[in-house]
């Protein structure tokens, strides 16, 4: 007995398979019908956010969320600034092809979903803040993780990178914000090498890594740290991250306590670091002893040329130049904050307390 109706699929599916789905009993087919399911099932759950193919963008732009304005800035900059940028992120975006866009905090969720529709990625850098100031870089940091899960589920790939600080907010949206933040203390102020985790060449990040870079990264001390906070597996483990997030390095603080170096989202191109690969070649603080050899400066830089090739693949664009230019960073000057002792050469400052 056939159960399949007459012609069903008949130029589309293969002869035998036609045969092997149709040509039983109910039982079997019912069988049959589960192992489909299951199997579309995994393929769906195991495959990363569908996007268009024909994507290639050569002129990415970059939006790099700014930060609450530190006391230290405060007291040298007396024009009371409420964010800022340290270039040494644009620099090492510039340096991987892409242009900038800084990101305000501060504002309603309509203002970074418009302004996501523009550009290609966005980088949440790292720096010194907490997370429970209002209208600071952790809400704008919400605001953007959603709007980017939202954007990717449209199939509209957009991709998010955390470094250090900004690193800890993507895993403490991940674990959902609360009143604990799902981080621990730890203490790393040195250079580090990477300790990839078994699979790690099978992840987004490291798949098409140069093994000169692995080589470099897993036994030179080259990732700069400067944490006071760590993610360790325990935190993962807890708020199970673990489904979702492929963890994909260790290093070891101070105390020898293992925490995850880079971690990236299955399915979302998400992806963080704890280390800071834009330190390696633009910041020259000499008490903090950041690692500037050729070596150093060539795996560091891998992070930015991975992110900046993946935003590549996100379409989207500013409706004309002049909008475009509007908006990019070369409307801001930085300063010679080094100059002044601070641990950044160079900073942008934006929106002097009350212009806005
Ligand atoms: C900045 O803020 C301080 C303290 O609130 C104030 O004394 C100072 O006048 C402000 N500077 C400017 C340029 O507005
Ligand atoms: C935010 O957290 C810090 C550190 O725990 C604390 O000192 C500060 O008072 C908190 N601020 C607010 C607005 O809750
Ligand atoms: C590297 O990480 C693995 C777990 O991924 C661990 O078993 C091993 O002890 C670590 N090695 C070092 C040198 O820390």
């Amino acid at each position: 007995m056939s159960s399949c109706p007459r012609g069903l699929g008949k130029d589309v599916v293969p002869p035998s398979f036609r045969r092997w789905l149709c040509d039983t009993d109910f039982i079997i087919l019912a069988l049959k019908a589960v192992i489909l399911v299951t199997a579309l099932y995994l393929m769906y759950a195991e495959s990363a956010v569908v996007v268009r193919d024909d994507v290639i963008n050569h002129r990415p732009i970059i939006g790099i969320l700014s930060q609450e304005q530190s006391k230290y800035f405060h007291t040298k900059y007396p024009e009371n600034y409420t964010s800022y940028i340290a270039a040494s992120y644009v620099k090492s975006v510039e340096a991987s092809g892409a242009r900038v866009v800084p990101i305000m905090i501060g504002r309603d969720r309509d203002y970074y979903r418009e302004l996501m529709s523009k550009i290609n990625g966005v980088l949440f850098p790292g720096g010194a803040t907490y997370f429970n100031q209002s209208d600071g870089f952790a809400d704008a940091g919400e605001h953007i993780y959603h709007i980017a899960m939202g954007l990717n589920d449209a199939g509209s790939y957009f991709p998010v990178f955390g470094t250090c600080l900004g690193f800890e907010l993507l895993i403490i949206l991940a674990s959902g914000r609360g009143k604990v933040e799902n981080r621990e203390k730890c203490y790393s102020f040195k250079n580090c090498r990477l300790n990839f985790t078994k699979d790690f060449r099978r992840s987004k990040m490291y798949r098409d890594a140069p093994e000169y870079v692995v080589d470099i990264l897993s036994s030179d001390d080259v990732t700069a740290n400067a944490h006071q906070f760590c993610i360790l597996d325990s935190n993962m483990e807890k708020y199970n991250l673990k489904n979702d997030w492929l963890i994909t390095s260790h290093s070891k603080d101070e105390d020898g306590l293992a925490f995850v170096a880079s971690v990236e989202h299955k399915r979302y191109p998400f992806y963080g670091v704890q280390f800071h690969p834009e330190k390696v070649a633009f910041e020259w603080k000499a008490s903090k002893h950041y690692p500037h050899s050729l070596k150093a400066v060539q795996a560091n830089r891998y992070f930015m040329d991975f992110f900046v090739e993946e935003c590549r693949r996100s379409g989207h664009r500013f409706p004309s130049h002049s909008e475009e230019n509007r908006h990019l960073i070369y409307n801001y000057k930085p300063e010679f904050t080094g100059l002044l002792g601070s641990s950044y050469e160079q900073c942008y400052f934006f929106e002097p307390r009350g212009t806005v």
